[in-house]
């Protein structure tokens, strides 16, 4: 690597992670509380710019990236973001695959950065790009394929992607050297903010309560097999495509997920809903039974600018509260509400 690319690197480690640690200003039951780790104000606006810098990293050292070679990621918009931001200030030629009728807010942050754009099926979502990568990489055998989400293939799957995992262990280290908490509750998208920073929390005693979308369900069905059929009355992933982008989706067997369930690592998953899901849910069942559930489509004191999961997030913590007493609950608060189309922020 040259003096002047090293120069680049060691400015955008100064800039990524050591995010702010803050305290959940509103009430929350059973004098418990909630710390937000607040990614949201890494450069590129999330988690993801942690990984970029990393994964950059890596296939310079080891795979022959080269300033001005064509990279890709395939994405719902949030990693893309990190992936074109980084990239750009690296020197990449960079290259965005994602669905059709993911929120214009994010695809113009990833426009600004410069980046090409590729989409995929809208009623497809995430689960179009294994379709996309067949078609697409074996005609363009000079680009470079980041896949933030998977590693190596491994027999019948995917192995877990070391390089993004570890990226997401930082977040722990930081807050584990500021304060000790009980109970980490991550979203469950990929998987790898469940693995990454939960591994390095469950060796300290930490419990991971993970939480995504009652419409996907991913993890959740994992660890209580029938479950949800029995509780709810349909399969996950029948109700239309839901809100929470960046977060979990029946289609794709994500191997950080898989591996923290197979390990025992995740204590308990909780499903969230909103009001579209409860009216789906409603024309296709007759039942109201989503509407116990929490809500992330509200707003939280203090916390206006998050965005859904962060917000979906603090409801978990606010259920999960209600059956613990003087606990510590940490999440991230994984990008900004600036990055969702806002007519459909709160309905
Ligand atoms: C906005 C947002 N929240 C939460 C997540 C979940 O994180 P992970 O994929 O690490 O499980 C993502 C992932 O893309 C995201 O984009």
């Amino acid at each position: 690597m040259n003096q002047i690319q090293s120069q680049l690197y060691a400015k955008l480690e100064r800039e990524i992670g050591n995010t702010p640690l803050v305290e959940f200003t509103g009430d929350v039951p059973n004098n418990n509380s909630i710390l937000l780790k607040r990614e949201c104000d890494n450069p590129f606006g999330s988690h993801y710019d942690r990984v970029y810098l990393e994964l950059f990293r890596h296939f310079e050292d080891h795979r022959g990236l080269e300033q001005g070679s064509k990279v890709l990621e395939t994405t719902s918009g949030t990693a893309g973001a990190s992936f074109a931001g980084i990239g750009k200030i690296l020197g990449y030629d960079c290259h965005v695959a994602v669905p059709h009728g993911v929120d214009e807010a994010i695809i113009r942050a990833i426009e600004q950065q410069g980046a090409t754009f590729y989409r995929t099926p809208e009623k497809d979502y995430v689960s179009g790009f294994p379709n996309f990568l067949r078609d697409f990489l074996p005609k363009h055998p000079d680009f470079y394929f980041l896949n933030h989400s998977m590693g190596k293939r491994a027999g019948a799957g995917f192995s877990n992607n070391e390089i993004t995992l570890q990226a997401f262990e930082a977040i722990a280290k930081e807050v584990l050297a500021e304060t000790s908490i009980d109970f980490y509750l991550p979203a469950v998208g990929n998987g790898s903010t469940v693995l990454g920073p939960g591994r390095a929390f469950l060796e300290k005693g930490v419990r991971m309560v993970t939480f995504e979308s009652a419409q996907a369900a991913v993890a959740y069905d994992q660890l209580y097999p029938g479950r949800y059929q029995q509780l709810f009355g349909i399969a996950p992933g029948t109700l239309p495509r839901h809100r929470l982008r960046g977060t979990s989706y029946q289609g794709i067997d994500f191997p950080h997920i898989r591996y923290a369930v197979e390990e025992g690592m995740i204590h308990d998953a909780i499903l969230i809903s909103d009001r579209w899901q409860n009216r789906d849910y409603h024309e296709l069942t007759g039942r109201d039974d989503l509407e116990k559930l929490p809500h992330w489509d509200q707003s939280f004191e203090g916390q206006e600018d998050v965005g859904r999961s962060t917000r979906a997030g603090i409801a978990a913590c606010l259920e999960l509260a209600k059956s613990v007493k003087d606990k510590t609950m940490l999440i991230i608060a994984y990008d900004n509400a600036n990055r969702y189309d806002s007519e459909s922020i709160l309905g």
